[in-house]
């Protein structure tokens, strides 16, 4: 793809799960935004600020067209990424608005950790849930009565999906549950698992999705009422009286402040902006592409009897073992070609070394940049090795 033409021959990325590679339009964007317009947001009156505040408004609108998201309802924050966004959120729920906070084994350490903290400030309980094979979670066997529920739509080492995640949001909203939904997996190449999904807050990582670094929180009005005011500043505020204050946030036309105190990343929130009318236009010829390169490389790995996947199916991010191969080892040997992969636990420590007590694993996980000749180069590199 010509957006990704930067890349020399023979490198291959395989670390997208963690940071895609970024289009040169976003990359141009964020260049126009520093040698064109280089202001702040939302308060500035000159020109370059003029020009600022449009795109930002506009980089709000489309994560909401992204996501299939009515403005009417849901109000989009900048953080700096989603773990940020979640601890936000859970730093000022009100602990009496609440009984208990539920998570699920295959968490990312960011949800898996943030709400063992909520469960420590709060004195709640936590209750770790099962998650089946495919992704989904049996909803009639947990009790969401008045639960914060945090979990993931799409997970960071196989790709798994929570299948019914309808079904799991409607079971927390009738039993007086809020549902915030991790998507940090789900958003670049997944994201109709999470469109139009009337959860309470959804927060995920621009730069999983093509984007730069910066964290993005969609929250419903409501939640304002459920929380309290602990992380404020600049830019939040219409009027500061000595021990007062009167939030911007009140007002629906300002509601986003309530998550953004102090400056914000003006100028990756334009990139933001470019990268999601650009993703919005990829061609499905790239999206196959994508596909039929993952399901290759898949294929090729499930092929060998020494290779143990933990993917039930193929996926862009997969990850797997060699016997008697050292995981660490076996990324150094691949980075030695220049094949660039993760090596590890990737943060979901508890499931995959406590639960399934994997050794440590190979992520690779793939993206619009790559070429079906990274393909080609990453079997016959793994051939050799295995
Ligand atoms: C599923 C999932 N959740 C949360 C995160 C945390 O993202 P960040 O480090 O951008 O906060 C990741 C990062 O890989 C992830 O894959």
């Amino acid at each position: 793809m010509n957006e990704f033409d930067y890349l020399g021959e023979g490198e291959v990325y395989l670390d997208s799960a963690c940071q895609s590679l970024r289009p040169k339009c976003v990359i141009d964007a964020i260049n126009q935004y520093y040698t064109e317009h280089n202001s702040c947001g939302e308060r500035v009156k000159y020109k370059w600020g003029v020009e600022t505040d449009e795109k930002v408004e506009e980089a709000r609108e489309l994560v909401l067209k992204y996501l299939d998201m009515k403005p009417k309802k849901y109000t989009v924050s900048f953080t700096l990424n989603t773990t940020y966004g979640i601890n936000l959120i859970l730093s000022q729920l009100k602990a009496d608005a609440f009984k208990k906070v539920m998570t699920s084994e295959i968490e990312h350490n960011s949800p898996f950790l943030s709400t063992m903290a909520f469960s420590e400030r709060t004195g709640l309980p936590r209750e770790v849930m099962k998650r089946n094979e495919d992704g989904s979670i049996e909803a009639s066997a947990y009790d969401f009565s008045d639960a914060v529920v945090v979990i993931n739509c799409a997970s960071n080492f196989d790709g798994r999906k929570l299948l019914n995640i309808k079904e799991v949001v409607k079971a927390i909203h009738k039993a007086g549950g809020i549902i915030i939904i991790d998507a940090a997996q789900a958003m670049a190449h997944s994201s109709e698992i999470v469109r139009g999904i009337e959860a309470d807050a959804i927060c995920f990582s621009a730069h999983k999705l093509y984007a730069p670094s910066l964290g993005v929180i969609v929250w419903r009005d409501e939640l304002m009422g459920k929380m309290t005011n602990g992380f404020v500043g600049g830019g939040m505020v219409d009027d500061v009286e000595k021990d007062s204050y009167l939030l911007s946030a009140e007002s629906k036309e300002h509601r986003y402040t309530r998550f953004e105190a102090g400056l914000q990343a003006w100028g990756e929130i334009v990139g933001l902006g470019a990268a999601l009318k650009w993703l919005m236009k990829v061609p499905k010829a790239e999206w196959k592409k994508l596909e039929n390169n993952y399901t290759e490389l898949y294929e090729f790995l499930a092929s060998s009897s020494k290779v143990h996947l933990v993917n039930r199916e193929p996926n862009a991010t997969m990850s797997f073992y060699v016997d008697g191969l050292d995981s660490h080892m076996l990324g150094n040997a691949l980075s030695r070609e220049n094949i660039m992969a993760r090596t590890g636990y990737f943060c979901a420590h508890y499931y995959l070394d406590h639960v399934c007590k994997y050794p440590p694993l190979v992520r690779f996980s793939l993206g619009l940049h790559n070429r079906p000749e990274d393909i080609e180069k990453v079997k016959k590199v793994m051939g050799k090795i295995i």
